[in-house]
């Protein structure tokens, strides 16, 4: 099959590249031309682990090509929209999609349009209204993750198609081997409510998880232990109970407020998911508010180091990133920081070009140097290879903020650290 998809973000471009590895031949369309040069060039734009080598592999043999003109993706006539959707006023921007489906339909007769990007329930109805009879439109929304988005993609749990007549020997005819019991078939307005409800939920899950964490830091509880009474309850199970900084990246934090947005016009107040969104906005503050105080009660030089950017491991993206937020509250008090993060330097140095009052370092031992305390804002593994009584060594002075529960509380208390925690 011959397939466009338009958008080569990290959405757009796992999709493109698993479609590859499905066996068809995909043009991938992004008006971002500096971005399609570096593609065209074997360059990804952005970190994402997997992506790499089967970019190289299928530029090689020509299954992907990439171009910066929506008019060359009329070549095909299955088109898969994954362009962004960002919030203005809390409401998704889909003048860009209804732009992009009208000029497919348009120019070009029998298309089937798979709508990938995020969008509120009643988008397709009305994308729906611009085709001519024999087009077709397909809510289908993504669940990958970043960081293991091309697994995700190649391995789904389920794949979700929303719409009418939906055909199933043709939808596994794109995802081949993809076992049927997969593919999840119902209408527009259940498939375009099921990603937001999702998203929702597990956000909740985090926001739940650091009230708890909360709650633990009065009773001299560990939320590491109580975790583990909830999560070994299989009706609770163990993903999305981590407590720490809270969650961020370009999901989450745009979906929850659309949704609140939405549900509100239609005259339904999701208290759950307001209280999602304030919780998780409170956690920073908090956390930022220890760090103060303990600096204020030892007197100490504003000196501090941060270990990890990006909103979560395994990708350089640091959209609403709580490291970035926290790193926000800090230079607001006053911080001189040194921070550090194995991938997501470029991107940093972009946004934070012009603050004098922070140092980038290529290695975070580096970091560590004149340094007062030790933040770890984001969980990256490689951070473990670097012993405790090492950074201790190196710190000026042994304070450590673990954000996100990563290292070991006993030892560092062995060591002699004061440590801080989320909720222990
Ligand atoms: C999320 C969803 O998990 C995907 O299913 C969805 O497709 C995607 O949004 C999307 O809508 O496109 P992603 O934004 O890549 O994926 O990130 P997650 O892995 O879900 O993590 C979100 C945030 O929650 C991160 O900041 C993470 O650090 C935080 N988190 C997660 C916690 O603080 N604690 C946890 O226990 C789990």
């Amino acid at each position: 099959m011959k397939i466009t998809v338009y958008g080569a973000g990290p959405i757009g471009l796992t999709t493109s590249i698993g479609l590859c590895q499905f066996g068809h031949e995909v043009l991938c369309i992004d008006i971002d031309q500096e971005k399609v040069i570096r593609l065209q060039e074997n360059d990804l734009p952005f970190y994402e682990p997997g992506l790499n080598s089967l970019l190289e592999k299928f530029l090689k043999n020509k299954m992907l090509k990439f171009s910066s003109k929506p008019q060359h993706g009329l070549e095909n006539s299955v088109h898969f929209i994954a362009i962004g959707t960002p919030n203005k006023d809390g409401i998704p921007q889909i003048g860009p999609i209804e732009q992009l489906t009208r000029h497919i339909f348009e120019n070009s007769h029998n298309s089937i349009i798979f709508i990938k990007s995020t969008v509120p329930p009643g988008t397709s109805e009305r994308l729906k209204k611009l085709s001519n009879a024999n087009a077709q439109i397909i809510s289908h929304p993504e669940f990958l993750r970043e960081g293991t988005a091309l697994a995700d993609f190649l391995n789904p749990e389920r794949l979700v198609f929303g719409g009418e007549n939906l055909d199933l020997n043709y939808l596994t005819s794109i995802y081949t081997n993809i076992a049927k019991d997969k593919f999840l078939l119902m209408s527009h307005s259940e498939a375009e409510l099921s990603k937001y409800l999702a998203n929702a939920y597990l956000a909740q899950r985090v926001s739940f998880i650091n009230q708890a964490a909360l709650l633990c830091e009065n009773f001299s509880a560990d939320i590491v232990s109580v975790k583990k009474v909830l999560a070994s309850d299989t009706r609770i199970g163990e993903q999305f109970l981590n407590a720490g900084l809270g969650f961020g990246g370009s999901c989450f934090p745009k979906d929850l407020v659309a949704l609140n947005h939405f549900s509100r016009t239609h005259g339904v107040n999701l208290h759950l998911v307001q209280s999602t969104i304030k919780a998780n906005h409170e956690q920073i503050q908090q956390f930022a508010k220890k760090i103060e105080s303990y600096f204020l009660s030892k007197k100490l030089q504003k000196k501090i180091s941060i270990w990890g950017l990006s909103f979560k491991p395994n990708t350089d993206d640091l959209r609403e990133s709580p490291s970035l937020k926290l790193i926000n509250e800090l230079l607001a008090l006053k911080y001189q920081i040194q921070v550090h993060d194995p991938v997501a330097k470029e991107a940093f140095l972009n946004l934070y070009a012009d603050q004098r009052n922070i140092t980038l370092h290529d290695n975070p031992i580096n970091a560590l140097q004149d340094s007062n305390a030790l933040i770890l804002a984001t969980a990256w593994e490689n951070y473990k290879e670097i012993p405790l009584a090492f950074m201790l060594k190196k710190l000026s002075h042994p304070a450590l903020f673990d954000g996100r529960n990563f290292f070991n509380k006993e030892e560092a208390l062995k060591l002699g650290f004061h440590y801080v925690g989320v909720g222990r």
